[in-house]
């Protein structure tokens, strides 16, 4: 499939009842059980479902799917704004003591969160000039778990070379990909 179909279709079939092809927005928080077994079994994750609209929702599903497929990747997590996905993305991978790498083309929100409020829970950066990339490889230890860059630095508007720059984070074992983490939520 090409990605402009995937772009309009991945995630969503028509309703097989109305035959509506819009993505239904789902305003609900709740979502029924269908008893006392099936609320435990979803709960401790036994089986897939809706749960509550905090942790997952119909509709956001559809969006995740989509982009999901868009970038061949293995899963997608739709967040409210940007700020949240670059924070979940790091802190998904990151615990007290790891560093990451992020270039230092940056929007000053995300700069603020690298620089001030990760190194107040112990997880520190390390800045690097999105024009040496050698310079970035020699930053990379066995803590470092992640190189994050905007795939178009704001405000710079500079083009990282993103295929070069996971070759060096995933020859050193760190992972290279929130910055499309990122975008794809906004
Ligand atoms: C590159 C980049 N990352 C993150 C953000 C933060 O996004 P949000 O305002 O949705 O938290 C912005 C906002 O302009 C941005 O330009």
């Amino acid at each position: 499939m090409e990605i402009e179909t995937k772009a309009v279709h991945s995630g969503y079939s028509p309703d097989p009842t109305t035959k509506a092809v819009a993505v239904p927005i789902y305003q609900t928080t709740a979502y029924a059980f269908d008893d006392t077994q099936h609320g435990a079994d979803l709960f401790n994750l036994a089986v897939l479902g809706n749960i509550y609209s905090r942790i997952m929702n119909p509709t956001n599903d559809v969006l995740e799917q989509r982009i999901t497929d868009m970038e061949g990747g293995a899963a997608g997590l739709a967040l409210a704004s940007g700020q949240a996905a670059t924070t979940y993305a790091i802190q998904t991978i990151a615990e007290a003591g790891d560093n990451f790498i992020s270039m230092s083309t940056l929007y000053g929100g995300t700069y603020n969160l690298f620089a001030h409020t990760f190194p107040q829970m112990g997880i520190k950066v390390r800045f690097a000039d999105p024009e040496n990339l050698d310079a970035m490889a020699a930053l990379i230890d066995g803590k470092t778990k992640a190189v994050y860059c905007e795939s178009l630095g704001n405000p710079a508007g500079n083009v990282v070379d993103i295929a070069r720059v996971c070759e060096i984070a995933h020859a050193h074992g760190a992972r290279s990909n929130t910055a499309r983490i990122s975008w794809c939520t906004r």
